[in-house]
C-alpha cells in the first residue's frame, strides 16, 4: 500500500491532457462483448479499473490487449456467461457486463458488486428493466442470476431516476432484443452517449441519443467497431477546479467544455477565468475563490463525481456556500477527513455548509474512494506543510498518473510506501 505526501503551495501552472473517461471505457469494453471478433478502442486510461475490467472479459473467454491508449478486445463466437465475486468485487462498472451476456448468451450469473464508501447502490432498476425485456431475474447467493433461454423482447421501460448503468445495462440488452424496446427517463451523461455512438458503429439502431428517452430496434447481430473514448470530464473538472483552488493557470489539453458548462460556470463565479476552444479548455485564478452554492445532480445538472473537489475548494473559499448532494447518501463521509486538514464544514442529511478559511493544516487523511482521495489531494495543495493522503490505490482506480501530472504543473507530490498501512 502506498501513500501520498503532498507539499502544500504550489499554484499549478501549464498544461495537461485528459485521456478517455473511465466511465465510458469500462462500458465499450463491456459492449465488445455484444460482438463476436476484434473491437478496437482508442483512448481508454491506464487505470487500475481497466485492468480489472479486463480480468473480467478474460474470465469470460475473450483475449484483451493494451498497446498503449489502445486497448482491443477479442470475443470468441462462444463466451463464459459467469462473473464471480473475485473478479467483480472490485469494480461497480463490472455489473454493465449483465445486459451484454444476457443479451448474447441468453443466461447471465454475475456477481453483486457489492457496495461502495459512497452509499448504497442498488440495482432494482438493472434488474426490473431485465425482467421487462423478457428475463427470469433472481438474486441468489450474492449473484445475479438471469436467464432468457428464448432471448430478450423489446418492452416499454420507464426508470424511476435516471440510472447510468441500469441505462447502459437495458440499452446494451435491448439492441439484441426481438423488436422495438422505449426506455424513458434514461441518464444522459456524455459517456452514455459515447457508448450509443458505438453501438451505432456496431450496427445497433437507436434513436434519440442524448435525450430523455431511447428507442432501440432490435438486430440480429452487432459486428465488432473500432471507437475513441470520449474525454473524461470528471478527471477535466479536477484539473480546472485545481486550477482555481490553487490560483494557478491551466490548460486542459482534451477537456470538453460543452460536458462541464455547469462545472465552469460555477468556476467562473467563483472568480476564475475560464477560456474555451474545440481543442480543450483553460482555467485561471489569481485571487483566493469566492464560495459557490452547488446541487449534484444526474447530468447536465453537476456531477456527484465532483462534488468532493468542490467541497474542498469552498473550504479555501471567501463566504460560506452550500454544497447538496442528491445521488449519494453517504458521498459527504469524507468530510471528517477534510476537517482533519481544519476545514470547517458541517454537514446534515445531504447537506455540506463551508466556512472558507484562508488556508488548511497539513495532516495525514485517508481517501475512502477514487473522487474523495482526488479532493483531499486538491486539499492538500492548499494546507500548509505536508499532507499524507493514504488509501492511493483509490485514485489510482480513476485518475491516470495522477501524481505525474500534478508534479508536472508545478505541484510537489511524492508517492511512497505507506508505513501505517495494515491489513485487518
Ligand atoms: N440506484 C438505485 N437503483 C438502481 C440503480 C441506481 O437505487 O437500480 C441509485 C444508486 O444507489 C445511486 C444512484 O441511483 O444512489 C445513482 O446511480 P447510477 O446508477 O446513476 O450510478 P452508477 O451507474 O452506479 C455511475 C458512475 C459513478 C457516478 C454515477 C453517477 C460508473 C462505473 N460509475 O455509477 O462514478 O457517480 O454513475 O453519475 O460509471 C466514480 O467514477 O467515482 C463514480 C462513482
Amino acid at each position: 500500500m502506498e501513500r501520498l505526501r503532498v507539499t502544500g503551495g504550489a499554484s499549478l501552472r501549464g498544461e495537461v491532457r485528459v485521456a478517455g473517461a473511465k466511465n465510458s471505457a469500462l462500458k465499450l469494453m463491456a459492449a465488445s462483448l455484444l460482438a463476436e471478433g476484434s473491437t478496437v478502442l482508442h483512448d481508454v486510461p491506464p487505470i487500475t479499473d481497466v485492468k480489472y475490467m479486463s480480468g473480467v472479459l478474460r474470465w469470460l473467454g475473450a483475449n484483451v490487449r493494451r498497446d498503449g491508449g489502445t486497448v482491443t478486445v477479442e470475443v470468441p463466437e462462444a463466451i463464459g456467461h459467469s462473473a464471480p465475486y473475485s473478479l467483480v468485487r472490485r469494480l461497480r462498472a463490472s455489473i454493465c457486463v449483465l445486459g451484454p451476456l444476457l443479451a448474447r448468451r441468453g443466461a447471465a450469473d454475475v456477481a453483486l458488486p457489492g457496495g461502495d464508501a459512497i452509499g448504497s447502490r442498488g440495482l432494482g432498476m438493472h434488474l426490473a428493466g431485465l425482467e421487462k425485456l423478457g428475463a427470469d431475474v433472481s438474486v441468489v447467493h450474492g449473484l445475479v442470476v438471469a436467464r432468457a433461454p428464448n432471448g430478450l423482447t423489446g418492452a416499454n421501460i420507464w426508470l424511476d431516476f435516471p440510472s447510468v448503468g441500469a441505462t447502459e445495462n437495458l440499452l446494451m440488452a435491448a439492441t439484441l432484443a426481438q423488436g422495438t424496446t422505449v426506455i424513458d427517463n434514461v441518464a444522459r451523461e456524455p459517456e452514455i452517449v459515447d457508448i450509443c455512438r458505438m453501438l451505432v458503429r456496431m450496427g445497433a439502431k437507436i434513436d434519440g441519443i442524448g435525450s430523455s428517452t431511447l428507442r432501440i430496434e432490435g438486430v440480429q447481430g452487432l459486428s465488432p467497431a473500432e471507437h475513441t473514448t470520449v474525454p473524461d470530464r470528471i478527471v477535466a473538472g479536477t484539473w480546472a477546479i485545481a486550477a482555481v483552488m490553487t490560483r494557478g493557470d491551466v490548460t486542459v489539453a482534451n477537456g470538453r467544455a460543452d460536458h462541464l458548462e455547469i462545472v465552469l460556470d460555477k468556476l467562473s463565479y467563483a472568480g476564475a477565468t475560464v477560456d474555451t476552444a474545440d481543442e480543450g479548455l483553460r482555467v485561471a485564478m489569481s485571487d483566493r475563490p469566492d464560495a459557490v452554492d452547488v446541487v449534484t445532480l444526474p447530468y447536465p445538472g453537476f456531477p456527484t463525481d465532483l462534488q468532493p473537489m468542490v467541497v474542498a475548494l469552498n473550504a479555501v473559499a471567501v463566504g460560506t456556500a452550500m454544497v447538496t448532494e442528491n445521488v449519494y447518501e453517504a458521498r459527504f463521509m469524507f468530510v471528517n477527513e477534510l476537517a482533519r486538514l481544519g476545514a470547517d464544514v458541517r454537514t446534515d442529511g445531504h447537506h455540506a455548509v463551508a466556512r472558507g478559511r484562508p488556508t488548511l493544516s497539513a495532516a495525514p487523511v485517508v481517501a475512502p474512494d477514487i473522487r474523495a482521495g482526488a479532493g483531499l489531494v486538491l486539499a492538500g495543495l492548499v494546507a500548509e506543510g505536508e499532507t499524507l493522503v493514504s488509501g492511493v490505490h483509490h485514485i489510482d482506480r480513476g485518475y491516470p498518473d495522477f501524481v505525474g501530472q500534478l508534479n508536472a504543473l508545478g505541484a510537489e507530490v511524492v508517492r511512497e510506501p505507506d508505513p501505517d498501512h495494515f491489513e485487518a
